[in-house]
């Protein structure tokens, strides 16, 4: 995910208000930034690492930021390939710089393609994925910059916001969209894209989003939009009444909301080129098949927080599917016992942030025992990913809230996906992985209608509960992570002592604690241990506590012995963790809103937790 801007104008536009622009976008992605303007028939461009306020040092010291133009484009970057440097930074440029292009999203085969341009005499500057579509585009030109367009967007897979200009069209830029989001304007006499509306509300409320499959041509007086055939698309703009702090956050109220609900994009980006059709092809590990095949005997991860419980949901699906020895320990426990790694053995380092110090520590400690250790983590060059002998990104775009919530369900996805190239590797396909992976695959669309259609009940429950001082959240085998979660997120942000048990646990100890004041969240499972956990509710029950139950639709026999319920998709049994996430992020969402308490800036933490 990263921010890209752009305007075409009639009258003078200055460098200063495209840095304006990507300042509005900063919160969509910040290791690098840069920009391309028409001068004289000239492409001129600047980039560097950081922040906006880098390249605004930059512009400044060069005396640039008055600087006049009437096209431009700008981008900052959230890198998925290729390091964070100012090479990767965009706008890209072909081999004569005629030509200059921002994006955003990955282009899947752009190894393929960067091969055949180069054996075609192209020269590379970045390693990034984009960089190809410049190239395509300078082949592809022979007149018209809209048809090189179109041209290139027919060999590209992956997905793509781009922004487009040709030094001997200052009066043109062209944008195209497919999976990433891209909106156009106009208004006497300028028009102009971005990511979003945030910096374009300064200059006009009527927006038109452009769908997948959308390309637009902007001059200063209007905009036309065309599908990848050419044909016209005749389309009106919507008013937009948002204020702009509150577009930042896309007309959410906080980042948290705005994250919970960009799950569905997330966890998609998160599997692009990854999972296709049922099949693990992560294409980043693919040197690791010997060593996985020949040589590994044990896969140890190592996280903390949210990242752990990601951990151990994939604990059970490496447990389900095969006999590979897994163990899991939370890093700051890691780093100071003996853990039983050596060469043979496949660490995952799970980290959103990348920064974090303890399992930091824990990847030192792993590589100096021999471990091939495999970063995943959300941030590009973050020191875990650097150190670790490999990463797979998640590739969800920044997230902003403290707590935890696009990543955790792309890291189980992602996971999930990767344990199945592992066992797949070892012990050749297996039928049941496959139906489970099928499956995810179809997950973004269950979330769309799960957080479209969860809201009032969820508030009616939020009410009833958020004066309580303790709640318990049990689970089994899948539903203990997603209990762990659970309780995580609502201690977090509410400030509740919410606490998580596996449900067979109760009786040696926990059980203790319960009575009418302590409610308890039973995430039942479909099938299975279901019975089990129909037991450990009654056992509650008989101690005066109220339950809320997670539950299929369809079984109404739990939700008859218990107090409330939020309906759950039937899905695999692995899956659940990963289905039952949105809801209990969104009720601990609601709790602490209805606490008047902030989730984005939840007392005593910190995003990135840098210290022991
Ligand atoms: C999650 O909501 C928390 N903010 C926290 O537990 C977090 O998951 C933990 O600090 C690990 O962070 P990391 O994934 O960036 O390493
Ligand atoms: N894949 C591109 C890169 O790594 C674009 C990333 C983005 O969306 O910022 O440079």
């Amino acid at each position: 995910m990263c921010g890209i801007v752009g305007f075409v104008s009639d009258k003078k536009i200055k460098v200063s208000d495209l840095i304006l622009g990507l300042k509005k976008l900063e919160y969509r992605g910040y290791d690098s930034s840069g920009i391309a303007y028409n001068c004289d028939n000239k492409i001129k461009y600047i980039k560097k690492t950081g922040r906006i306020s880098e390249l605004e040092k930059v512009a400044l010291d060069h005396n640039l930021l008055e600087e006049p133009f009437y096209c431009g484009i700008a981008h900052t970057r959230w890198a998925t390939h290729g390091m964070v440097s100012e090479q990767n930074s965009h706008p890209h440029m072909d081999c004569k710089e005629q030509f200059a292009v921002i994006h955003n999203g990955i282009i899947e085969n752009f190894q393929e393609l960067k091969n055949q341009l180069e054996d075609r005499g192209h020269v590379f500057k970045s390693q990034t994925d984009s960089e190809v579509i410049v190239h395509l585009i300078e082949e592809n030109f022979k007149k018209d910059l809209l048809q090189a367009v179109l041209a290139t967007l027919n060999l590209l897979k992956g997905t793509y916001a781009i922004a487009v200009m040709h030094k001997d069209s200052p009066n043109e830029i062209i944008a195209a969209r497919k999976g990433s989001p891209l909106v156009v304007s106009n208004i006497e006499g300028i028009s102009m894209l971005a990511s979003d509306v945030t910096p374009l509300l300064k200059y006009s409320k009527d927006m038109l989003f452009l769908n997948d499959g959308e390309v637009a041509v902007l001059t200063p007086n209007k905009y036309y939009i065309y599908d990848l055939e050419g044909k016209p698309i005749h389309r009106n703009p919507t008013k937009i009444f948002w204020d702009e702090s509150l577009a930042e956050k896309s007309g959410y109220p906080h980042f948290m909301l705005k994250e919970i609900f960009e799950q569905p994009h997330s966890l998609k980006s998160a599997l692009v080129g990854r999972l296709v059709n049922g099949e693990p092809q992560i294409q980043e590990i693919k040197y690791l098949y010997d060593f996985v095949k020949n040589k590994m005997n044990k896969i140890y991860v190592v996280a903390c927080g949210t990242s752990y419980h990601a951990g151990v949901a994939t604990k059970y699906f490496v447990n389900k599917y095969s006999n590979i020895d897994f163990e899991i320990e939370v890093a700051s426990e890691f780093r100071y016992m003996n853990p039983q790694v050596d060469d043979r053995t496949l660490v995952l380092a799970i980290s959103q942030s990348g920064e974090t110090i303890d399992t930091l520590e824990g990847v030192r400690i792993a590589k100096n025992k021999g471990a091939f250790v495999l970063a995943i983590s959300n941030v590009v060059g973050s020191t875990i990913s650097r150190e670790s002998d490999a990463v797979l990104y998640m590739n969800t775009g920044p997230e902003i809230g403290v707590a935890a919530t696009k990543t955790y369900t792309a890291q189980i996805a992602l996971l999930y996906t990767l344990a199945s190239q592992i066992i797949y590797w070892k012990y050749g396909k297996n039928n049941e992985i496959e139906k489970v992976l099928k499956e995810i695959e179809k997950v973004p669309k269950i979330y769309e209608e799960l957080l479209n259609n969860t809201n009032g009940h969820m508030m009616e429950l939020v009410k009833k509960y958020k004066n309580f001082k303790d709640m318990m959240y049990i689970g089994r085998n899948f539903g203990y992570p997603a209990a762990m979660e659970g309780a995580l997120k609502l201690k977090e942000i509410s400030y509740i002592n919410a606490i998580a048990y596996q449900a067979g646990e109760l009786k040696h100890g926990p059980i203790a604690l319960l009575d009418e004041n302590f409610p308890v969240f039973a995430i039942v499972p479909f099938g299975g241990l279901r019975d089990k956990m129909i037991s450990n509710i009654m056992e509650v029950k008989a101690r005066g506590a109220k339950v809320i139950v997670l539950v299929s639709k369809e079984d109404t026999q739990t939700k008859k012995i218990a107090d409330d319920f939020i309906d759950v998709p039937i899905v695999s049994e692995p899956l659940l963790p990963l289905i039952v996430a949105p809801l209990t992020q969104l009720f601990a969402y609601y709790i602490a809103i209805e606490k008047h308490l902030d989730p984005d800036k939840p007392r005593n933490l910190a995003k990135s937790v840098t210290v022991e």
